[in-house]
C-alpha cells in the first residue's frame, strides 16, 4: 500500500509539476503573442491576476470544505484509513514498544519474540531496556508474555485476547490501525464501547484515555460520522501518531527480519550504484586510445 501510494505522489508531484511548466510557458507564448510591444506588460499582469484570484478561490474552497467538514464530523471515510507507517523509521518502533508495553501487554504477549532481539532490532541499550521495557523478575532472554491468566480472560471479556506476534500479518495493518480509530462510546455494551472496524469487539477502548471519547452518528442504520464527545490527553493529529507507532512495532514484530532486510536492500543498491560508477570510468579508461 505504501509503496503504491509513495507511486503515486511521484506520478502526482510529476504532474503538477508539468502542469507548472505547461501554464508558465502558456503565460510566455501569451506575451509574445500580444504584437503590440506596449501591450505585453498588460496581458502577463493579467494572467498573473487571473493566476491570483484562482489561488484565492482555491483557499476560500478549502477553508469552506474545512468548516463544513468540522461540522459534519468527521470518519465518513474510515474504510480508506491507513497508517502509512514504515519499520525503517526506529524512533516510531521504540515509541510502539513503550505504548504496548504501557497499554496491551497487560492483556496481550508476543510469544514469538524475545526482549533480548527487540533491544537489538529497536536499538535499546541493555539498561534502558531493563529500567523501561522489562516486568520486574523478567530476563533480556525471556519470551513477552503477559501476565493475563487466559482463564480471567474469559471470564472478564468472554474472549481471551489474542497473541499480538503474527496479528499485523494475519489482518494487515490497515486493520488494526482502523479498529483504534473507530470505537466509539456504546453505552448497551458490557465495555460502554462499540466499534466500526469489529462491530461487537470485546477489547475494552484501551486507549481512551489518549483519545477521548467519540460519538457515532448513524443515518439510517448505516454509520454516518463521528463527533467527539470528550477529549482526551491527545490531540487528534498525536493520537493517530501513537496509533501509527504501535501499528508500525506490530507490523514489525510480525516480520523482524524486515528491519535488517531493508538496510541490507539499501546497501546493496547503493553498492551496485557506486560499482556501475567504477565499471563506466574503468570503460572509458580501456577505450581511451581506441577511436
Ligand atoms: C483489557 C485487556 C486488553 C488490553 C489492555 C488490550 N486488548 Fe486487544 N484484545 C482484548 C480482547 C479480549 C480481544 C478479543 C476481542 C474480540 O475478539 O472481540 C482483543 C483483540 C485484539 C486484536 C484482534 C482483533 C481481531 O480482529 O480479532 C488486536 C489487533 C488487539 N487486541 C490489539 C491490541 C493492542 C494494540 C492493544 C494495546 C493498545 C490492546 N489490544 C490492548 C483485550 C485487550
Amino acid at each position: 500500500m505504501r509503496r503504491v501510494k509513495s507511486v503515486r505522489q511521484i506520478l502526482l508531484c510529476g504532474g503538477v509539476a508539468s502542469l507548472w511548466l505547461i501554464s508558465a510557458a502558456g503565460v510566455a507564448v501569451a506575451a509574445d503573442d500580444s504584437a503590440p510591444a506596449a501591450s505585453a506588460p498588460n496581458s502577463v499582469q493579467a494572467a498573473l491576476a487571473l493566476g491570483a484570484k484562482a489561488t484565492q478561490d482555491l483557499q476560500d474552497e478549502k477553508k469552506k470544505k474545512e468548516e463544513e467538514e468540522r461540522l459534519k464530523g468527521f470518519g465518513s471515510d474510515w474504510q480508506s484509513w491507513e497508517p502509512d507507517n514504515s519499520v525503517a523509521d526506529i524512533a516510531s518502533l521504540q515509541r510502539g514498544l513503550r505504548d504496548y508495553a504501557g497499554y496491551c501487554r497487560g492483556c496481550h504477549s508476543l510469544k514469538y519474540m524475545r526482549y533480548s532481539r527487540l533491544a537489538q532490532d529497536l536499538q535499546i541499550p541493555a539498561d534502558q531496556l531493563q529500567q523501561y521495557v522489562l516486568p520486574a523478575g523478567a530476563k533480556a532472554s525471556d519470551y513477552v508474555t503477559s501476565p493475563m491468566p487466559a482463564a480471567d480472560a474469559l471470564t472478564w471479556f468472554g474472549k481471551e485476547p489474542p497473541d499480538l506476534s503474527l496479528m499485523a500479518r494475519a489482518r494487515g495493518t490497515d486493520y488494526i490501525y482502523r479498529l483504534f480509530t473507530t470505537y466509539y462510546s456504546d453505552p448497551s455494551k458490557a465495555t460502554g464501547a462499540n466499534n466500526l472496524q469489529l462491530p461487537s469487539v470485546a477489547m475494552p477502548a484501551v486507549l481512551s484515555t489518549l483519545e477521548g471519547v467519540k460519538a457515532a452518528v448513524f443515518k439510517d442504520g448505516a454509520f454516518d460520522h463521528f463527533v467527539q464527545v470528550s477529549p482526551g490527553a491527545l490531540s487528534h493529529e498525536e493520537y493517530l501518531a501513537t496509533v501509527r507507532d504501535l501499528v508500525n512495532f506490530l507490523d514489525y514484530v510480525g516480520e523482524p527480519a524486515q528491519v535488517q532486510r531493508r538496510s541490507l536492500g539499501v546497501k546493496v543498491v547503493l553498492f551496485l550504484l557506486a560499482f556501475t560508477a567504477l565499471t563506466y570510468l574503468l570503460k572509458r579508461e580501456y577505450w581511451k586510445n581506441i577511436h
